[in-house]
């Protein structure tokens, strides 16, 4: 979409088309245009307002229902952050007395709008011309424009001394290809201009990647990582007196999915609120024991992992690790915890297919979820070549134990 599409897509002509195209959007593309076309809408506006449509649809399982009022560019669905995720960040903002906000680098405005909400003043800034206008539509849409303005421009121009606080999700794909961006000194805003924020400015809040090298996180600050209903989704840096421990895991389970239309087929997605949080802290540097496989095994989330608080977990769980470098936990009692999942340990071998395929067969398995840490084996193929057959179902963990391949055998504890 282009700025003239997207002002055709706003006059009256445009937002009929919008609403045929969210009747017949999410079938056959091809009879979704045929209809827009018998219905009189000119060719250009129809496919508008039909990748229009389609963006919404998508959206729904990030926004919930006011995915059908927003305006989407495919890249700026692809990296704006969850409702739950956005909406949790800024109620801690508020928490802190945060009142006036800068969005550098605001995108569609997902966390602009979510801090809005909180009731923050928030000034987004925003270096893609079409972009900015999406945001300032999204601001109106929500009814927050007064709360939420947009100006098209270089962030790192921003005069921070104007807010209380600052926030930048800095651009981790490449413009035009959309190709993932590895090296923070190549992320938009640059990496340079986010530590300097974190010194200019006390409350700064910054959103990375994951995957991020701890030996990038600025000294004194809190790094947290979220997961959501087990996926991994961000990390966030949250800079002076807002940081309240040196790491933080946050495991969010969303509550059960909801029909967004009713009708079949239509998107779900999870209502606001019912969702349950879990959060570990502690310093990221303490070394977990390590001990014997035991009876059972706790894959930790992976939020747990990446902020290096296995060994805290370990506390929680009265467990050791088996291969210091493995973050596999094993203890004799099985504990419910939101931050791992639990297996029983039926058998321990060290690795042999011959010998793994001879008790799947004695055990009459047919069915195997796979598991690794620690070992190059590759599921796909390990499946094959176990040739399965039988009635029953089984976990396999591929992992190290003291350093050797080792296959545990295990099954879901009650
Ligand atoms: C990851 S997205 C932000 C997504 C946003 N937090 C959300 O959840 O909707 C980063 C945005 O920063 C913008 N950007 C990159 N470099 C910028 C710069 N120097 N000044 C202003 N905006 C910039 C990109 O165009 C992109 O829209």
């Amino acid at each position: 979409m282009d700025l003239e599409q997207l002002a055709a897509l706003r006059t009256p002509e445009g937002s009929a088309a919008l609403d045929a195209a969210d009747r017949v959007a999410g079938g056959d593309p091809l009879a979704a245009a045929m209809a827009l076309r018998a219905a009189g809408v000119p060719a250009g506006l129809a496919a508008t307002a039909l990748t229009q449509a389609e963006l919404r649809r998508r959206a729904v399982g990030k926004f919930g229902p006011t995915a059908a009022t927003m305006f989407f560019t495919r890249a700026g669905l692809e990296q704006a952050t969850r409702a739950v995720v956005a909406r949790r960040r800024a109620h801690r903002l508020r928490a802190a007395g945060v009142a006036t906000l800068a969005d550098l680098g605001c995108g569609l405005g997902a966390d602009a709008l979510a801090a809005a909400r909180e009731g923050i003043r928030v000034y987004g800034v925003e270096a893609d011309p079409l972009t900015a206008v999406l945001a300032e539509a999204n601001a109106r849409a929500a009814g927050l424009a007064e709360l939420f303005t947009v100006e098209c421009g270089d962030a790192t121009a921003f005069d921070v001394t104007r807010v209380a606080a600052v926030f930048c999700d800095p651009a981790r794909r490449r413009a035009g290809t959309g190709r993932r961006i590895f090296d923070p000194n190549s992320y938009s805003p640059p990496w340079d201009f986010v530590t300097g924020l974190v010194e200019r400015m006390p409350y700064t809040v910054v959103k990375v990647a994951p995957g991020i090298d701890h030996a990038l996180i600025p000294s004194g600050a809190e790094a947290e990582w979220v997961s959501v209903d087990g996926d991994l989704v961000e990390a966030t840096l949250w800079a002076g007196p807002l940081a309240e421990t040196p790491r933080r895991a946050t495991v969010v389970k969303e509550g059960p999915p909801v029909n967004a239309s009713g009708s079949k087929g239509a998107p779900c997605y999870h209502p606001a609120g019912g969702e349950s949080v879990h959060q570990l802290t502690g310093s990221g540097a303490l070394e977990a024991s390590v001990g014997p496989v035991r009876r059972f095994l706790y894959d930790p989330d992976p939020a747990v992992v990446r902020a290096h608080l296995v060994a805290e977990l370990a506390i929680e769980l009265d467990a050791s690790l088996a291969d210091p470098t493995i973050a596999y936990l094993y203890a004799d009692q099985a504990t419910s915890t939101p931050y791992a999942r639990c297996l029983e340990v039926t058998d321990v071998l060290p690795f042999s297919l011959k010998r793994l395929r001879a008790l799947l067969r004695e055990r009459r398995v047919g069915r195997v979820e796979i598991l690794k840490r620690g070992s190059a084996l590759e599921p796909e193929r390990l499946r094959r070549d176990l040739r399965l057959a039988g009635d029953q179902s089984a976990s396999l963990v591929l992992t190290r134990v003291a350093g050797a391949p080792t296959v545990l055998v295990c099954r879901p504890t009650a």
